[in-house]
């Protein structure tokens, strides 16, 4: 009897130890890693990737950054390791967006052959004619459907450009300007490249009336010109973008190489082309990417110590849709 009870004494703490080894082993084997569902960053945000962990418990996470520098859609890998050393690998997606307006912009299409026989049912007259002066007695002409103020060509929402205008590019004095502009830029530390240059009218109009599908017409024409009233289609306007800061979008309002441009550009024949607080003037939000060329005389006049005078105030026009 005595050996009976000795021997289940035994058996119940047996079974005691084995329960405890099984409690033991679970809390450290059963570990909880749940990520954030599918992520969205913006074009040269950075990431980091421990900000996507939602819950982890009882390991430790090992994870991998990724390149924001471009549009497109990435996977970060989470390496998990539990206690006892076991490894699991997971994924999340992110989305690199880019949703600026011009970083979207297609690639140049050439216009079909079929389209062009319609385009060119827009008279496209051959004359010159001096109709007007504007509102502060420069000279307006007309030139084939083209508006000078001045000698300056405008295409703004009230002045537009025939559909068949296309220099075929940036003209070569504005390439030979903005190179010389990039060079001084890149001795005080600045990598800047024109990121959206010439456009053309079937350009401008895909582009357009994306971002009419995107956010609706009236804000759309906030700060993207309808086809035939961008100054992309001129060949004398470009979108600047500097390595490492925000691309044609606000964040690179007041960064340092935006700063410099706003100082600087005049010194090379460009204007701050939407200037803030202007845009009661230039029709358009404040773009401190967006640059023009009109030549230094102009330019410097336009500067006015840093407190830029938009185009259409100094040549007394308007911009503004007729309908
Ligand atoms: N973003 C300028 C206004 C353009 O579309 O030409
Ligand atoms: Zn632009």
């Amino acid at each position: 009897m005595k050996k009976k009870f000795k021997l289940l004494l035994l058996l119940i703490t047996f079974i005691c130890l084995v329960f405890i080894g099984i409690m033991f082993y679970i809390r450290n084997v059963r570990y909880t890693f749940k990520l954030a569902d599918k992520v969205s960053v913006n074009l040269n945000d950075s990431v980091d990737p421990a900000k996507y962990i939602k819950d982890m418990k009882n390991v430790n996470v090992y994870y991998e950054s990724i390149d924001t520098s471009k549009a497109g859609i990435y996977k970060i890998k989470y390496t998990v390791k539990t206690n006892l050393g076991i490894k699991k690998d997971y994924y999340l997606e992110v989305e690199v967006i880019d949703n600026t307006p011009v970083i979207k912009v297609e690639p140049e299409v050439e216009p079909n052959p079929e389209k062009v026989e319609i385009k060119t049912t827009e008279p496209v007259k051959n004359n010159k004619v001096v109709s007007r002066t504007s509102s502060k007695g420069y000279k307006v002409e007309e030139i084939n459907s083209v508006t000078y103020v001045n000698g300056i060509l405008i295409a703004n929402k009230t002045f537009s450009l025939p559909s068949t205008y296309n220099p075929g590019g940036l003209t070569s004095e504005v390439n030979a300007a903005a190179d010389e502009m990039f060079a001084a830029a890149k001795v005080v530390g600045f990598e800047m490249k024109a990121q959206s240059g010439f456009r053309s009218y079937e350009t401008q109009r895909k582009l357009y009336n994306n971002y009419v599908n995107r956010d609706g017409k009236a804000k759309a024409d906030t700060y993207s010109a309808r086809p035939g009233h961008s100054e992309h289609q001129t060949g004398l306007a470009f979108d600047v973008c500097a390595k490492g800061y925000a691309c044609i979008n606000s964040n690179f309002n007041g960064t340092a190489p935006a700063n410099w441009l706003a100082n600087n550009a005049h010194l090379y024949g460009f204007i701050l082309r939407y200037p803030k607080g202007k845009t009661n003037e230039t029709g358009y939000l404040y773009e401190s990417w967006h640059f023009r060329y009109v030549g230094k005389e102009l330019a410097a006049e336009l500067y006015n110590n840093g407190d830029w005078i938009s185009l259409e105030n100094y040549l007394g026009i308007t911009s503004e849709y007729s309908n």
